[in-house]
């Protein structure tokens, strides 16, 4: 298989350099520089290379790079840190600018480039540097400049060296993806890397290497569902998976999850933990504490689960790239602590963790699903937290709170979803207001359902969707006349930061 290596230095976009490569059908992996060495790098066998951005300056003592990496007939294209790495190691020179640039700035063209071929003479990039090159290294011409970088992007095309002080991944580089892909075009890769090839291998690598029997944790969601269909393709019936409901899934969900997972060739247990979870959290309203509770008991309820199944060789994860990638990556403040399906059981006897998504991406993981026959329900589904309903009612969770947000959650996406309504993810919440209505003749003093809808790529930012009134106006009377207990409905329309997308 053709692979490029992302090497990555620490800058904030190294997902999405993956990312635009593999949207070329060329796979790629991200490696971090200071575990990667020049023996790796070589194994690896890259048919390109990509140094990324990173925080650091490349004139701090600490900071050396292996020369050889420059000698290995790999073409290679630095980005931002990446191009002064370039520049400083192979003789040029790279100072601190007298005015950084942020944000989207002109650049201009310079001669002719092969990096830069197709793009247009004069062009928008987005630049996010504080240092810069102001010497060519022996052999580079210079390719493009802006008004406070005069050397933007440079070449040695006879070696295949390409370097841009711009970043060409973000969406703000109008013409960015001509840089992938001509640096692909450089490489000489076929473009042959597909979901289906990946669904394949996948599975004859799995069947080749596993013995055994494997154990895994299903939530309903895409990662652990798409984990276990590809598990069952590879070792049928030696698959054992395990669907804790915890009682605070979406209206249905449970009966939805067995269904689809009752069709295929795995041995499939639902686990109704619905009291104990409503037991451990009686009385609890802590946002955190809640948290706690139900990522603990998850476990413990699988562990129970696997210790009546008897000795697994592996334990099943639905871990995805992203998830790799930033766990690699420094320490940021915990907000809240997130409670995913694969958190490790620590009494569960097995050999090996399996992860056989860890390299994909979301969107990959749902073509995979896609590829592998699994309901497009369970593919396309939006993302949904660990601790279920429980962090959408604020307050104590109770039975009764559960069927309100329930029936509520599936009022508000089905009149979004008939109105085609797109938003990159829609709930309906508990607040632990009552207030006063009337309805009839009569006084009703009852709680108040918020909805929220918002717009998204990472998750790590979000603003409220703009829901056309109509859609939300019909929402919130079937809210108020379907579901008993409720009497006001409120839209969210706070953009994260500073709220988060979830109350709790
Ligand atoms: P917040 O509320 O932090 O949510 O803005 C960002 C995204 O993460 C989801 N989320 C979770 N996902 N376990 C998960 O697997 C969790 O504990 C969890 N908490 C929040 C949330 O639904 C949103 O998509």
């Amino acid at each position: 298989m053709e692979k490029i290596l992302v090497l990555d230095f620490g800058g904030q976009y190294n997902q999405l350099i993956a990312r635009r490569v593999r949207e070329n059908h060329v796979y790629c992996e991200v490696h971090g520089y200071n575990n990667f060495d020049l023996n790796a790098i070589k194994n690896f066998e890259p048919r390109g290379i990509i140094l990324t951005g990173g925080p650091q300056s490349v004139n701090s003592d600490d900071f050396h790079v292996d020369p050889k990496l420059f000698e290995l007939d790999v073409p290679i294209l630095g980005i931002c840190f990446g191009a002064q790495l370039m520049a400083k190691t192979l003789g040029g020179k790279v100072e601190t600018a007298p005015t950084s640039e942020f944000g989207r700035t002109d650049l201009n063209r310079v001669g002719a480039s092969r990096l830069l071929n197709g793009m247009s003479d004069h062009t928008t990039v987005w630049m996010s540097h504080n240092d810069r090159i102001v010497e060519l290294p022996h052999g580079f011409a210079l390719t493009a400049s802006t008004g406070n970088c005069p050397i933007a992007a440079m070449e040695n095309d006879a070696r295949k060296l390409y370097a841009v002080q711009f970043h060409p991944e973000v969406v703000h580089t109008v013409e960015g993806k001509r840089v992938f892909d001509n640096f692909i075009d450089v490489c000489g890769c076929r473009r042959d890397w597909q979901m289906k090839s990946f669904a394949e291998t996948k599975i004859a690598e799995l069947k080749e290497t596993l013995k055994g029997r494997a154990l895994c944790a299903l939530s309903g969601g895409v990662d652990s569902s798409v984990a276990a269909a590809l598990m069952s393709k590879a070792i049928g019936k030696n698959l054992t998976c395990v669907f804790v409901d915890h009682g605070l899934l979406r209206k249905n969900e449970a009966d939805e999850v067995e269904a689809v997972f009752k069709n295929f060739d795995l041995n499939f247990v639902r686990v109704d933990a619905s009291q104990r979870f409503l037991a451990r959290l009686s009385g609890v309203t802590e946002p955190e504490r809640k948290r706690k509770i139900i990522g603990e008991e998850f476990i413990r309820v699988f562990e129970e689960e696997a210790k009546k199944i008897g000795a697994v060789d592996y334990l099943v994860q639905g871990t995805i790239y992203p998830d790799v990638i930033e766990s690699g990556l420094g320490k940021a403040a915990v907000i809240k602590s997130h409670h995913n399906v694969g958190g490790l059981p620590d009494h569960v006897d097995f050999k090996a963790i399996v992860e056989p998504l860890r390299l994909l991406f979301k969107d990959e993981v749902r073509a995979v699903g896609r590829e592998l026959g699994l309901d497009e329900k369970i593919v396309s589904r939006q993302p949904f937290p660990g601790p279920g309903l429980g962090i959408r009612i604020i307050g104590e969770v109770t039975a009764d709170k559960i069927k309100i947000v329930q029936d509520a959650d599936a009022i508000f996406r089905a009149e979004l979803e008939s109105a085609g309504v797109v938003s990159n993810q829609y709930f309906a919440a508990l607040t632990n207001m009552r207030s006063v209505g009337v309805m009839g003749d009569g006084r009703t003093y009852d709680y108040a359902v918020v909805l929220r809808a918002v717009e998204t790529t990472d998750f790590m930012t979000a603003t409220a969707s703009k829901i056309p009134w109509e859609v939300l106006s019909r929402a919130a009377d079937r809210i108020v006349n379907e579901v008993a207990g409720v009497n006001r409905v409120l839209y969210d329309c706070t953009s994260k930061p500073p709220s988060t997308i979830e109350l709790e």
